[in-house]
């Protein structure tokens, strides 16, 4: 029987960081994934296939509107999506393959299978129709999560998609109906509609991307709504009718009342994602769920169950690729017997759409909830230099700092490149930075990033270009 230090199941973001850093500590590991490919949802179905049509996308709605100003002249951009989806998988393909050598450099055995845990120290790993069982010191469970599903609406992955279809859809849906207006359905809406799909957006609540800053929430909305997107706050989708040529979705206000029926040729339902424990014998095992089907653990990433742990979606707080990296090298560091950490007052959240949005720490409307005395504040990219000349003038930084002790609980941009401008915030935090440190920090001109540090003065209200 093979035996090993640890054992990893799961080869997403949470699980195979997880193994790289436990091999980097001296032990010897195996990962186990069943599905084809390494890498999880992120390489396969998630952030990177995501990413790569946002950029391709972006780059064919830029050729179309914004050469022609900038006195770049080019005929009118064809479409030629069969091209577009090859250069989403070749990403796909060259991240996969990353995985691969970083397994191989690091002696990590990779054993194709599902797995499944027989109690501490088992696992069974089994792959067509054969299975074998493995011994190990630890067991850490990276399994991930999958689509959330609403009830009476079948995915089939061609007509009502899931993110997974959404990625993958063979032409360009004159009507794109998207069931919550969270990160995927903004994010693959932009990417249609960029496309040429008109986008009707069904919310739940009475406002878009639940848990970012509302402020920030609201500009957004307006700015997707100039690019031509429509939003249904407020309203649920109850029912899809598949028999015509046409979709004919059936859309209630969340309140209750009368409904209507919108037409589409495809309807995107992304209502949120849920933790994946199919076959992992968790039960059997006594390995605790909590309410919400998680794997319940302790802050040291431990289950119930002795030598068996677990990270990343499958378990509680934000469903996101760092999230899970991070808690994978705290787990290896705590089962090496160090003292691993994730400091979760400081995840970034980023939105990768046109502006883009970013956000780390605590919202407005979560610090007036928690009775915190705090002070805004803000500067627009109207009046940034680098964002005038590039005429990319859309959005705001928001600073939020405590009002005692000026040390910076919360930073939100919407704007280009806030995806990468939000990193200098979440380093000041992780020292316990005030607004001050970062206003009296020298940042190059002209950058988007002097935004933030004019947001940091405007917080002393002494920003100098406004
Ligand atoms: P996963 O990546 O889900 O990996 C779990 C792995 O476990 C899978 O490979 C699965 O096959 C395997 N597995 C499950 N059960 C078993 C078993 N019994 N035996 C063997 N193997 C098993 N996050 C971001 O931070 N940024 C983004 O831009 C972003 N974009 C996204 C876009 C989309 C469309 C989606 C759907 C998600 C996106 N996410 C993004 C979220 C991100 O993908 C997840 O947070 C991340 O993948 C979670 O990592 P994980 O390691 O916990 O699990
Ligand atoms: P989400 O949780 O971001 O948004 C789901 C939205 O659907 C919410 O606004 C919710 O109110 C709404 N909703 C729920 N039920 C509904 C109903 N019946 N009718 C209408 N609206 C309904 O979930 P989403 O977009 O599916 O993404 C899943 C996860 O993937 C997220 O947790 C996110 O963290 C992760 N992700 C991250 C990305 C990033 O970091 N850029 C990109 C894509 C996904």
């Amino acid at each position: 029987m093979a035996s090993y230090d640890l054992v990893v199941i799961g080869t997403g973001p949470g699980g195979y960081v997880c193994a790289v850093r436990a091999a980097q500590l001296g032990m010897k590991v195996a990962v186990v994934e069943k599905n084809a490919t390494l890498g999880g949802t992120c390489l396969n179905v998630g952030c990177m296939p995501s990413k790569a049509l946002l950029h391709a996308s972006e780059m064919f709605e830029e050729a179309g509107h914004s050469f022609a100003k900038m006195g770049v002249s080019v005929s009118s951009p064809k479409l030629d999506l069969p091209a577009m989806m090859n250069f989403k998988q070749q990403g796909i393909d060259g991240n996969v393959k990353g995985v691969e050598f970083l397994m191989k450099k690091n002696k990590i055995d990779v054993l194709k299978g599902a797995g499944k845990i027989l109690g501490t120290g088992k696992v069974e790993v089994s792959a067509d129709g054969k299975s074998q069982v493995i011994e190990t010191k630890s067991i850490v469970i990276a399994t991930g999560s999958d689509i959330a599903r609403l009830k009476g609406i079948e995915i089939d992955e061609t007509r009502i998609v899931s993110s997974t279809g959404a990625l993958s859809l063979d032409k360009v849906p004159g009507k794109l109906l998207i069931v919550g207006a969270g990160v995927i359905g903004l994010e693959l809406g932009s990417v249609w509609h960029r496309l040429g799909a008109e986008v009707v957006v069904v919310e739940f609540l009475d406002r878009i991307l639940p848990g970012m800053d509302g402020e920030i929430a609201k500009q957004f909305q307006r700015i997707l709504e100039k690019q031509g997107f429509t939003f249904k706050l407020g309203a649920k989708v109850t029912g899809v009718d598949t028999s015509g040529k046409t979709l004919k979705a059936t859309v209630e206000p969340a309140a209750g009342g009368a409904a209507e029926t919108l037409e589409a040729d495809v309807v995107l339902v992304c209502i949120g994602r849920v933790p994946y424990t199919d076959g992992l014998g968790l039960k059997e095992a006594g390995v605790a769920l909590d309410n919400r089907g998680r794997v319940q653990i302790d802050p040291h990433f431990a289950t119930s169950v002795k030598g068996v742990y677990a990270i990343g979606d499958v378990v509680a707080g934000p469903m996101l690729a760092h999230k899970a990296e991070d808690e994978g090298v705290a787990v290896a560091e705590i089962i090496a017997g160090q003292a691993g950490h994730v400091n979760y007052d400081v995840i970034p959240g980023v939105v990768y759409t046109t502006p883009e949005v970013s956000s780390v720490g605590k919202t407005e409307e979560e610090l007036k909830q928690a009775g915190v005395a705090y002070t805004v504040g803000k500067f627009p990219f109207t009046a940034n230099g680098r964002s005038k000349v590039n005429q990319t003038t859309d959005g705001f930084v928001k600073i939020l700092a405590d009002a005692k002790t000026d040390r910076v609980l919360g930073v939100h941009i919407i704007g280009r490149e806030a995806g990468e401008m939000i990193h200098e915030a979440c380093v000041l935090m992780e020292f316990g930075g005030s607004a001050e440190d970062l206003a009296r920090t020298c940042h190059a001109h002209p950058t988007r990033s002097e935004a933030i540090k004019e947001a940091a003065l405007a917080v002393g209200k002494r920003a100098i270009h406004m």
